[in-house]
């Protein structure tokens, strides 16, 4: 008797956010109580953002409420895939009606030329809704939104362009990969040879311009219009021109590992395997990183939960498919123990009024803008880690015993 009080207390104290260090297995024992406390908080969300108008969460402000932003904002498809995946993850129908209000709220969106982000904010709502529902419009929608990309590609720089009106004449930045899937997934449901042809030309690319020596990403690249040489390379949210912003290195991981599930493309797995060394290499002893790896004042500087959730989503696939055993044991276990600091105080944000789910995302520190608060594709990110570790756990059970080798070169 006495020892069943023990193990419930040991349980109940390993799910605590207050706990600093938790057990290697603490990951499983915690999911369920933790996609509780989620659940409620997206729910609270909607309960916000419910009213005659539809809005769009972003992050969440000084005022600790969210901040929303038009439909054409690169954010806007996160909270419709959020309530998409919880739907998903706990049945809830409720949350299913909610999505299909939030997604069919960005069908304008289809018919956007004027950012690459289209693929972000299409792929998360309307891709996550026809995943789950299989609705015939939501795939017409996704292979329009797909025909409106693809017009952002010139072939002489091999790339579609990122951002208009800007300084540069042909901007690329590492975000772009992630733009790819839309294209990758069209072109093998009902879209073009062309769109598999643009996507695979842009990784390419991406792949030989992007990354320094010790396979660092830079953020922005300005390519010539007239022979699409690059012209130069550097940053905008990142610290400097020659350092490595975190969640860009994030997005170089997931990216890659993506580009590799649609192309079985060798380089493509070996890159992404290359940027997840590095982003491991360089984490803190927490496994959360700064919001740039050499941002000058550290440990005095902000962790950026985003970059954590993205990484740890892109490592648990990259995971499946690598070969090599402890190399697969390496990605694995530094996604499961990134996770398990997020699912902690501070990063975690259970015990909070707030309805953000991760605490201390930074959006774009040079600009001042969006600094250690929650962001919601940071709250995207981690939902879809926590759906592929619940998936994946069963294949990997009994791996993640060892230290993670994240642990060298830690600062
Ligand atoms: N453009 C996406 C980001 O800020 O990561």
């Amino acid at each position: 008797m006495i020892r069943k009080y023990i193990v419930l207390f040991l349980f109940i104290a390993g799910c605590a956010p207050v706990k600093e260090s938790i057990e290697p297995s603490s990951l499983s024992e915690c999911i369920d109580p933790v996609v509780n406390v989620i659940s409620r908080k997206v729910s609270q969300t909607v309960r916000e953002m419910s009213g005659d108008s539809i809005s769009y969460p972003r992050s969440i402000s000084i005022a600790g409420k969210w901040r929303t932003v038009p439909i054409e904002d690169w954010t806007s498809g996160f909270f419709p895939g959020i309530l998409w995946n919880m739907s998903e993850l706990t049945g809830d129908t409720s949350l299913r009606s909610s999505a299909i209000r939030w997604t069919e709220g960005l069908t304008p969106n289809q018919y956007n030329v004027c950012t690459h982000d289209v693929g972000f904010m299409m792929n998360s709502s309307f891709g996550k809704g026809y995943q789950y529902t299989g609705n015939d419009s939501y795939k017409k929608i996704l292979l329009q939104t797909a025909r409106t990309l693809s017009k952002r590609y010139v072939p002489i720089i091999g790339c579609i362009k990122s951002w208009d009106n800007r300084v540069w004449p042909y901007p690329v930045i590492i975000d772009n990969m992630m733009n790819l899937e839309l294209l990758f997934w069209a072109s093998k449901n009902g879209g073009t040879q062309q769109m598999y042809d643009i996507a695979y030309s842009h990784a390419e690319k991406t792949m030989k311009n992007h990354f320094r020596s010790d396979w660092s990403t830079y953020h922005v690249l300005s390519y010539d219009t007239s022979d699409g040489h690059v012209i130069w390379k550097g940053t905008v949210q990142g610290f400097s021109d020659s350092s490595c912003w975190a969640r860009g290195q994030a997005w170089a991981i997931y990216g890659f590992t993506m580009s590799y599930r649609y192309t079985n493309d060798e380089r493509f797995l070996a890159t992404a395997q290359h940027a997840a060394d590095y982003f491991i290499n360089h984490l803190p002893a927490d496994m959360i990183p700064y919001w740039d790896f050499q941002a000058p004042n550290i440990p005095n500087e902000p962790r950026d939960v985003s970059a954590a959730a993205i990484a740890a989503s892109g490592l648990l696939e990259l995971s499946g498919f690598v070969k090599d055993d402890s190399l697969r044991t390496k990605y694995y276990s530094a996604a499961v123990s990134v996770l398990e600091a997020l699912i902690h105080k501070p990063y975690f944000s259970e015990g909070s009024s707030e309805s953000g789910i991760l605490q201390y995302g930074v959006g774009n520190k040079p600009a001042g803008r969006e600094v250690e608060t929650s962001l919601i594709y940071g709250d995207y990110y981690f939902i879809e880690a926590l759906m592929r570790f619940k998936n994946t756990r069963s294949i990997f059970e009994g791996i993640h015993t060892n230290t993670v080798s994240a642990t060298t070169n830690r600062k």
